[in-house]
């Protein structure tokens, strides 16, 4: 078992955290307070190469692994959440989708573009009445032989209004259910395309979140991934990997909050000394400390099993459980330790806090990881299927 990262991944980490610190940190608490969406950051983020991580240099990405992506999702978020949530969308949802399932020519055509953050990305799943349950897709797209019609309404859609591509998820077959779901790649600027509301949310405020409409968008055949009926298969194996970049987010959350805690507590004094040196706050650090550290296992060993083309979906769904509730549990301490000044903003942990209640909801509730968990446990008997080497289980 190695713990140790490699020169390139430090690299990464390295820039990613140097980028956070030096050009998100000044001016993150204004784009929080006037949910102003970072354009030049993310066009930033796109020449730096932090838009397409993953996907392969001969259609302009990084060709880097997932532990690399983690990494830097893990550094972007202890500053900057609403950051992190676009890059997050672009690379694992989007990106990814495309790459792995896509055909060349909408490989060719779309990722180019995707992956040096020329274009963001969209991945439109949730509905109005199809959140949780996303089988209940209410979109449809009739086939009309050359193309698709698309009408419906999606809610809730991370870079909604700054985005030039959506997936969006239809349904062409309602007999079928989900069987009959597809995913149309859409471009924005298609008549019929009608960007709603921004809404005005607690955390992540400078990200872009909107309601998308679809009044009669014409799509093409070959923008459909995958097979007829291949949709909601292609939204729930994407969501796989979706979920380790949330979990990689509320890691650097819990990690960003951990990290000013510590700090504040060694020059903060009450009663003759550092607020440190008080059990009541020693003890506080202690449990962030170890919850921190095992959710980094937890989320770097589900990066690891998808770098190595193990089944990865369990590994994710418990890493972004546990990162998650972390993140919620241990932002609230931070504000705790800080005091008072934990709940004015210039001090940045209740921004944190605030951000870190998103991680228990998107890309599936804790209830959603709890739900795809025991179903994995129920059904092979084992407390976990592939453990860190080899792929063999432990029998509970
Ligand atoms: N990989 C492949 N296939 C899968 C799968 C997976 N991970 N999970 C389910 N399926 C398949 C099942 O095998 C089944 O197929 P068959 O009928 O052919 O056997 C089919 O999908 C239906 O699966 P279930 O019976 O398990 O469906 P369910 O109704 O019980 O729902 C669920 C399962 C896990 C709750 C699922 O609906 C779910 O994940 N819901 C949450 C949705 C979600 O995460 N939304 C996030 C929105 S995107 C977002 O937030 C992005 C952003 O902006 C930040």
């Amino acid at each position: 078992m190695f713990f140790e990262l490699t020169e390139e991944q430090q690299a990464v980490q390295q820039a990613a955290r140097d980028f956070a610190q030096n050009i998100l940190k000044p001016s993150v608490i204004e784009r929080d307070r006037d949910m102003k969406y970072p354009k030049d950051e993310i066009r930033q983020m796109g020449e730096m190469g932090f838009l397409g991580m993953m996907v392969d240099p001969a259609y302009g990405g990084g060709g880097m692994d997932t532990m690399s992506y983690v990494l830097a999702m893990e550094e972007i978020s202890k500053v900057d959440a609403s950051c992190s949530v676009i890059m997050s969308v672009n690379n694992s949802l989007v990106c990814w989708g495309i790459e792995k399932f896509g055909t060349e020519e909408q490989k060719a055509k779309y990722l180019p573009k995707l992956a040096t953050g020329e274009w963001i990305g969209a991945f439109c799943l949730s509905e109005p009445e199809a959140g949780s349950d996303a089988t209940s897709q209410r979109t449809t797209a009739v086939d009309m032989g050359d193309h698709y019609l698309l009408n419906g309404t999606k809610n809730w859609i991370t870079n909604g209004g700054t985005s030039s591509v959506h997936l969006v998820m239809a349904q062409t077959h309602p007999e079928k259910a989900h069987k009959g779901i597809n995913c149309l790649i859409v471009e924005t600027n298609w008549e019929g395309v009608v960007i709603g509301a921004k809404e005005d949310k607690l955390g992540i405020r400078a990200s872009d979140t909107h309601t998308i409409m679809y009044n009669d968008v014409k799509v093409p055949k070959s923008n459909r991934i995958g097979e007829d009926g291949f949709g909601f298969k292609f939204a729930m194996q994407t969501l796989e990997g979706g979920r380790i970049g949330i979990a990689a987010q509320a890691l650097g959350i819990a990690g960003g909050a951990y990290e000013l805690s510590l700090a504040y507590s060694k020059e903060r004094a009450a009663f003759g000394k550092p607020i440190s040196q008080h059990q009541a706050i020693a003890f506080k650090l202690a449990d962030m400390a170890t919850d921190i550290e095992a959710a980094k296992l937890l989320v770097y060993r589900a990066a690891w099993l998808k770098d190595q083309g193990m089944d990865f979906g369990p590994a994710s769904a418990m890493a972004k459980l546990f990162a998650s509730e972390a993140a919620m549990k241990h932002t609230v301490e931070a504000v705790q330790v800080h005091g008072g000044y934990g709940y004015v903003k210039e001090y940045h942990v209740e921004r944190l806090m605030r951000d870190a209640k998103i991680t228990q909801i998107y890309e599936g509730t804790s209830e959603v990881q709890r739900i795809v968990i025991s179903r994995n446990v129920l059904k092979n008997g084992q407390l976990y299927i592939p453990i860190w080497g080899n792929g063999v289980g432990t029998e509970v």
